[in-house]
């Protein structure tokens, strides 16, 4: 197929793009988070056709992307107080929320769940694109399944060129990792993927909030889990991936007593210069957000390098660093050392 590539600087871009999306075809979009695939919500076939461009499990459902509260109104059957106290605090922007589905969103875009997660991005093409189009999108992000979410336009051209209609250049993105989600279908919320939004944000504003064990921890065979995209392997370079907690002085040391051909750090900024073997760095050791920002951007670097064995320095696991950790974690496979 013929990918049409788009700037969104350039007039006419993001209504080409909505009427491709109208059409019932498929464009790579930006947004705040990570670059998303998008489809017309609605539109069973169309949603279907981004599991076969991704070649993602059909079990896996995708988040509803609106603009506005009334959209909201169109795919829920009903919002939870507490989902209205957290719209109007962080929406738009990086947080995903999942609640009861109406019937207008089709089986395959919730997987058959009778659930739906939906988003109110803000970032600006994003926005305008959804205007445009007049449609919620579903857009898982827009990366082949199993390997890093990509934030940057290049990142999807490697990835989707040929497999959909159009990719459209919204610049990088500054959040870097995906949406926080929080789940309003059971008794109590709970947190099912950490993001930008805090677990501690979130306490704020709502009081408890459960944190779903996936988080930081590696399911068992055959469990059962409330976020089906958590039982896939994610984010796994070809390089053999253990990330290290320890103190920067501890991590340094013990990565240069274990150097060798194919070795590499994915480690902070300030650490890179006192290592003997190769670096990507992924932001300062005292910026989470930094962190944030280049993780997944470093996990394609260092695939790209040859890289055959990778020690990561671990972020600290809190604030948004518990969303670089839940991502580098799986990155890791679940190996861990702690000095
Ligand atoms: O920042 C983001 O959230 C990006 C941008 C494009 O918006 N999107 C994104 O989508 O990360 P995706 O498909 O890569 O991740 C969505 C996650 C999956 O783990 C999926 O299982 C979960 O959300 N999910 C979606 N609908 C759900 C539902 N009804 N119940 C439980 N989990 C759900
Ligand atoms: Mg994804």
């Amino acid at each position: 197929m013929e990918t049409l590539l788009l700037d969104a600087k350039n007039k006419g871009a993001t209504e080409t793009a909505a009427n491709i999306l109208k059409n019932g075809g498929l464009v790579a979009i930006p947004t705040e988070t990570v670059y998303g695939l998008a489809a017309n919500a609605f539109d069973a076939s169309a949603c279907a056709n981004i599991f076969k461009a991704k070649g993602r499990p059909g079990d896996n459902p995708l988040i509803v992307h609106i603009c506005n509260m009334e959209m909201l109104s169109e795919i829920v059957s009903e919002v939870p107080e507490k989902a209205k106290l957290l719209a109007e605090k962080f929406w738009p922007g990086p947080l995903t929320m999942i609640m009861k589905k109406s019937e207008n969103i089709p089986d395959v875009t919730s997987a058959n769940l009778p659930s739906v997660a939906v988003r109110f991005p803000a970032h600006p093409v994003a926005k305008e694109i959804i205007e445009k189009a007049g449609l919620p999108l579903a857009a898982p992000s827009a990366n082949l399944s199993g390997s890093p979410s990509p934030t940057t336009f290049e990142h999807c051209v490697h990835d989707l060129m040929g497999r959909v209609d159009g990719i459209i250049d919204g610049g990088a993105c500054e959040v870097g990792v995906e949406s926080t989600i929080i789940s309003f279908v059971g008794e109590k919320p709970v947190l099912l993927r950490p993001g930008y939004v805090t677990l501690e944000q979130l306490r704020e504003t709502i009081g408890e909030v459960e944190v779903s064990h996936a988080v930081l921890e590696k399911l068992e065979e055959g469990e059962k889990v409330l976020s089906p995209g958590m039982k896939y392997k994610h984010y796994a370079p070809k390089a053999q991936v253990t990330l290290i907690k320890a103190s920067s002085e501890d991590y340094v040391k013990y990565v240069n007593e274990h150097s060798g051909e194919g070795v590499f750090a994915l480690c902070f900024d300030e650490e890179a210069e006192k290592l003997s073997v190769s670096t990507v760095c992924y932001g300062s050791e005292f910026s989470d957000a930094q962190q944030a920002e280049h993780i997944f951007e470093a996990l394609r670097r260092i695939d790209e390098s040859g890289a055959e064995r990778v020690y990561a320095h671990s972020p600290k696991v809190s604030g948004i660093g518990l969303a670089v950790y839940n991502r580098l974690i799986r990155a890791a496979g679940f190996d861990v050392i702690e000095l």
